[in-house]
């Protein structure tokens, strides 16, 4: 019977898109994003997010809603009446005060409630602080379809677990973790993903623990990188090499292993803040949760004013001074900029009036230029010197740049990613 079932997927980004692609291979899904250049994008085979390959794609599209299966894109909200699985997966940013907005999310429930009918169920996929698909997004779509929850629609969560640019650990090859609004439900809900999921699939005791268990993840990682970074911070001031410390630590069986480094991205930067929220919600100040934040949110302008004082030890004048970041992304091997952390080096060093120039071979250039005004001039910024270079991102490409070819004779190469060999650099996190 659930072979029989057509899905709708809302939102066809990062995580709807490997989603979507993988249930179309056994299912007839309709994916739906309100971004309509997006849709005619994937109708020709195109992901700008380049988790799915042109082949990939164009062997699930179809361009007829009436196929029994494959991957139907559109920007018609009613063109998916037809299905009895709505799956969301639209992003859940925070605001400007690092307040969780939940507007995607309402506003996709809002969508779905048009067009929900008896004995259709609902899955939430977003990450969320526990309480919001049933206290937040339910009430809209009971509202709005002016059906009754758990009696005539139902509801699930099953939180995405990919990490973009990943090519080793994929949304079938991921174990997955599935709840429902009742017993019943939560079984189908199970058996749905268990279809796709090779890894198989963990069924959590409600959807509140299922959020709850997605959120964990991420801010538990959150505050170990937390930790390495203070770490990192204190050895600075000792003159110890932090890396040094780390691998020599690792060699114990349960030393944990994190690396310093900027926190960036769509997850781990934003998530905690949603349980933070929460917390503070029902009484409690979260310290961990926010000091690791607050640690994690404060790097960029420390790398940068690490970087600055070395160039001021070798004598450099910063009012002449010319320098080249190496990668702009929030995470290495990936287009995606969005809440990358670099842009807090670049924004520091240009504080110190030294020019910054950006180097990124992955970076989407139109999404950067969008959404911080910067420029990654990729081929014109191998044509200079710099008095300093700054390796912010570990892109693959830059291990066998010729780094060195683009320094001045006493410049500062200051490594980030603990990325390259020690015969390169001269300056480390
Ligand atoms: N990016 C990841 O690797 C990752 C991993 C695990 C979990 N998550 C979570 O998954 C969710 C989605 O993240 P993402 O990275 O895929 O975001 P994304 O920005 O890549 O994609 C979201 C898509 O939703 C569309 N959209 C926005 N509002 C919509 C609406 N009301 N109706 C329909 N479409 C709408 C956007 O146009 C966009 O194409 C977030 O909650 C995120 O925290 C992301």
């Amino acid at each position: 019977m659930l072979r029989n079932s057509k899905i709708g997927i809302i939102g066809l980004g990062y995580v709807g898109l490997p989603l979507a692609v993988e249930f179309a291979k056994q299912y007839k899904v309709f994916g739906y994003d309100i971004n309509s250049r997006r849709i005619d994008q994937l109708k020709e085979g195109l992901d700008h997010t380049m988790e799915i390959s042109e082949k990939k794609l164009n062997a699930v599209i179809t361009l007829e809603c009436t196929t029994p299966k494959g991957l139907y894109c559109t920007s018609e909200i009613e063109k998916l009446r037809a299905c009895s699985i709505y799956i969301v997966t639209v992003p859940t940013p925070v605001d400007k005060n690092n307040r969780p907005d939940l507007s995607p999310l309402i506003n996709a429930s809002l969508l779905i409630g048009k067009i929900l009918k008896k004995g259709d169920i609902v899955i939430y996929e977003s990450t969320v602080y526990p309480g919001v698909t049933e206290d937040e997004c339910v009430p809209v779509l009971e509202k709005t379809s002016k059906l009754r929850y758990n009696i005539d629609f139902f509801a699930g969560y099953s939180p995405e677990r990919i990490n973009p640019g990943d090519k080793l650990h994929t949304v079938a090859n991921i174990r997955k973790i599935t709840s429902g609004s009742n017993a019943k439900t939560a079984e189908i809900v199970d058996a749905l993903y268990s279809s796709v999921i090779s890894a198989g699939t963990f069924k959590a005791d409600s959807i509140k623990v299922a959020e709850a268990a997605k959120v964990i993840e991420n801010a538990q990682r959150d505050i170990n990188i937390a930790f390495v970074n203070e770490l990192a911070m204190i050895f600075n001031k000792l003159g110890i090499d932090t890396h040094k410390v780390l691998e020599a630590a690792g060699t114990k069986w349960n030393f944990l292993n994190f690396r310093p480094g900027l926190v960036g991205g769509h997850c781990i930067g934003v998530d905690p803040y949603y349980l933070a929220q929460k917390a503070q919600e029902v009484g409690y100040h979260p310290e961990i949760i926010l000091a690791g934040r607050r640690i994690n949110d404060s790097m960029g302008a420390y790398v940068a004013d690490q970087f600055i004082k070395k160039m001021i030890c070798k004598g450099t004048s910063l009012t002449t001074a010319r320098v080249l970041v190496l990668g702009f992304t929030f995470k290495e091997n990936c287009p995606d900029v969005r809440n990358t952390r670099v842009i807090d080096i670049v924004r520091r060093l240009e504080e110190y009036k030294v020019k910054v120039h950006i180097h990124d071979p992955w970076a989407n250039a139109d999404q950067a230029k969008r959404a911080y005004g910067i420029l990654c001039e990729n081929g014109e910024s191998k044509k200079r010197k710099y008095d300093g270079v700054l390796l912010a991102v570990a892109h693959e490409e830059f291990k066998t740049m010729d780094i060195k070819a683009l320094c001045k004779p006493d410049a500062v190469m200051y490594d980030l990613k603990a990325f390259l060999p020690d015969s390169v650099v001269n300056a480390r996190l």
